[in-house]
């Protein structure tokens, strides 16, 4: 197994896990659960705030899981280098926050007595079986097991898809005549999505430079 094989796959030997971040999902899921309910009620509207603050809040972890081995390329800092060392936590953390989401879209089509429309439960369903995938070999057993190239493959489509996902929302939004909400939070959130695809082709590029420079030498 090569260096670059491994690289953000690493097996988590004498690593500390960071347990606070789940807490931290918990707690803040709990918050967005408890406030929505206080200010919206303990209706529809109650249950689709939570739904869609969940969505968002998952966001937020998904970007920085995202852009974490682009952000330590490109901006070597301690801070980088342990968004990057701990990828397969944030990664862990954003499929509890997004599996909190799917809880929170069950109960309010539950309460609203409809079914979401099958477009949407295909492509969002196909979202969670590929994030569930993902949460599952998250593990130092599961990339030997499958193997650096198999487990990269799998983890490089489903990150793909769940941004496809989350652009789609999002600049569905945007274009959107009606938007549930002012249409900034929309360009901030696609703006973000689109920032940190930048930044991976950006790291892309500087790889392949110097890979190439260094077959020239
Ligand atoms: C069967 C699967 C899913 C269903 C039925 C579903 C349903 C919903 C519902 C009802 C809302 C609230 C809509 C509103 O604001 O009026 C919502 C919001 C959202 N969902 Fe899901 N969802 C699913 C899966 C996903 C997945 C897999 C993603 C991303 C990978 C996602 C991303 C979002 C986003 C970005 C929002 C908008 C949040 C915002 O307003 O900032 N959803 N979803």
């Amino acid at each position: 197994m090569t260096d670059r094989a491994v690289e953000g796959v690493a097996p988590a030997r004498g690593r500390r896990i960071p347990w606070w971040l789940f807490a931290a999902v918990l707690g803040v899921a709990a918050a967005i659960a408890l406030g929505s309910l206080a200010v919206w009620g303990t209706g529809s509207e109650g249950l689709v705030h939570i739904t869609r603050y969940t969505a968002r809040f998952a966001f937020l972890i998904f970007v920085v899981v995202f852009a974490a081995g682009a952000l330590a390329q490109l901006f070597p800092s301690a801070t980088t280098r342990w968004l990057k060392r701990n990828r397969r936590y944030l990664g862990l953390s954003f499929a509890l926050a997004h599996f909190i989401h799917l809880g929170a879209l069950t109960s309010f089509f539950i309460a609203i007595g409809e079914a979401p429309d099958l477009v949407t439960i295909i492509g969002g369903g196909g979202a969670y079986v590929l994030i569930a995938l993902m949460a599952l070999t998250s593990n130092d057993w599961s990339v030997k097991t499958l193997g650096p190239k198999v487990w990269r493959r799998l983890h490089l489509t489903g990150i793909a898809y769940v941004w496809l996902i989350f652009m789609n929302s999002y600049i569905g939004r945007l274009a959107s005549e009606t938007p549930p909400e002012p249409k900034v939070i929309f360009a901030i959130t696609a703006g973000l999505g689109i920032l940190a695809l930048g930044l991976r082709i950006a790291a892309w590029i500087a790889r392949r430079r110097a890979r190439s420079q260094a077959l020239v030498r």
